[in-house]
């Protein structure tokens, strides 16, 4: 018996020890709308992907009980001055350029196309990176374990617009996803959506207007046509702008003190 209790104790202990949290290859993939992966990596890609994904990725704890969820400020070396959520961030441009012009603050980019992270990886191996995390794959699920109040910002650029109605539940901006990014934002944190679709930006203005804890920070027209100060165009926005389309930058302030 002793043998047997032995051999449970030292099984429980590797359990444990291996099974306390994940990263996003350790388990079944959510189920996504969208592409995961595209061409195949060239040699740099995937040796920066196998070399730098490991390091910065975010382990997911396989509880989410309260005492279980992740301070988003512990994730860092030091600890950060504001934290910062990036959803979708294709080929990473806009959140290396904030990672560069604002070295205080800790930053979370997700994205689930491997192309897009390998890309991203590639560009900021050289640079100061110890401010970053990163998710590859559905952002809700890292938002699901954060602690409550306890982002500054969340971006969600560009996001994809879904077109069919049929499809139109597909979008990342939903009433069941803003009540998870109400949840995460500080009282006062900034939610910041862009894109140069018309009836996705009426769909994410519709959807945030009628949320109870977001309040729209425009006051004129010029504040939704217009990039805010010291904005970073995305590569997407700038195709887009060339092509005549025009960007909505829509940010809500989170109001209520706590969703
Ligand atoms: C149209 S692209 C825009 C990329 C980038 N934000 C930009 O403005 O250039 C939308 C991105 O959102 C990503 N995406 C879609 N669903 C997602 C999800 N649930 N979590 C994180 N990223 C997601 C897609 O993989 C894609 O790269």
């Amino acid at each position: 018996m002793a043998g047997l209790a032995g051999r449970l104790r030292i099984w429980w202990t590797i359990c444990g020890g291996l099974l306390v949290s994940y990263s996003s290859e350790q388990r079944q993939p959510r189920r996504l709308y969208g592409r995961r992966t595209g061409r195949s990596l060239n040699k740099a890609r995937q040796a920066v992907l196998n070399e730098l994904l490991p390091r910065l990725e975010i382990e997911i704890p396989l509880s989410s009980g309260e005492g279980d969820l992740i301070n988003p400020s512990a994730l860092f070396p030091f600890v950060p001055h504001k934290t910062v959520l990036e959803i979708g961030f294709g080929n990473g441009e806009h959140v290396a350029a904030m990672m560069r012009t604002r070295p205080d603050d800790g930053f979370i980019g997700c994205e689930p196309f491997v192309n897009g992270m390998a890309a991203f990886l590639k560009t900021i191996k050289d640079e100061k990176n110890d401010h970053v995390r990163v998710w590859m794959d559905d952002a809700m699920e890292v938002v699901d374990h954060l602690t409550g109040d306890s982002l500054d910002e969340i971006y969600v650029l560009n996001p994809d617009p879904w077109p069919k109605t049929r499809h139109h539940k597909r979008r990342i901006i939903s009433q069941a996803n803003l009540d998870k990014c109400a949840r995460v934002l500080k009282p006062g944190g900034l939610l910041t959506m862009t894109t140069d679709v018309d009836d996705l930006a009426e769909w994410m203005l519709t959807q945030a207007i009628g949320h109870p804890a977001f309040q729209w920070t425009a006051e004129k027209a010029a504040d939704w046509q217009t990039p805010p100060p010291g904005w970073i165009p995305t590569r997407y926005e700038q195709k887009g702008i060339a092509a005549g389309r025009k960007q909505s930058y829509l940010l809500f302030r989170k109001t209520s003190e706590s969703f």
